[in-house]
């Protein structure tokens, strides 16, 4: 991935941000998720006055891209106002169907925060392996 593509994977999820859903917490979330074949799935956090139906801007881009049949993952990058890093439910999805993805972590002025790996952010995770008896 090059210093070109890194930027504009931020931009991308600068966009998607900007349909975000939070009047509860009014913490903005973006995020954008490459594929191997080129394309890029947006998405946003989407809350809701039932607290725990709130989904992930991760997961909303995971469930995109995952429901179109993507199943091969380069980087996601995920944006938010301090560059915050993503939940344990994203990073256990992220686990299963993006293993060993790239995490972009920046901010909403498209700063880098953060570069590194799902396997950093989840290290010894839960997987498929655990359920084969
Ligand atoms: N949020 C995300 O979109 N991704 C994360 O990984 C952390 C949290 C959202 C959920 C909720 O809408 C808001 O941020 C505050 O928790």
């Amino acid at each position: 991935m090059t210093e070109e593509q890194m930027k504009s994977l931020i931009e991308a999820a600068i966009t998607a941000s900007r349909f975000a859903y939070a009047p509860y917490s009014n913490y903005v979330v973006g995020a954008a998720l490459l594929a191997t074949d080129g394309s890029v799935y947006g998405g946003c956090n989407i809350e809701n006055a039932a607290y725990p139906v709130t989904i992930c801007a991760e997961r909303t881009a995971l469930a995109k891209a995952v429901s179109e049949g993507q199943r091969d993952f380069v980087a996601i990058a995920v944006v938010t106002r301090d560059g915050g890093s993503p939940c344990g439910m994203c990073r256990q999805m992220l686990h299963e169907l993006a293993p060993g993805v790239r995490v972009i972590l920046a901010d909403l002025e498209g700063v880098l925060h953060l570069d590194t790996t799902i396997d950093a952010l989840l290290p010894h995770g839960f997987n498929s392996g655990s359920l084969r008896a």
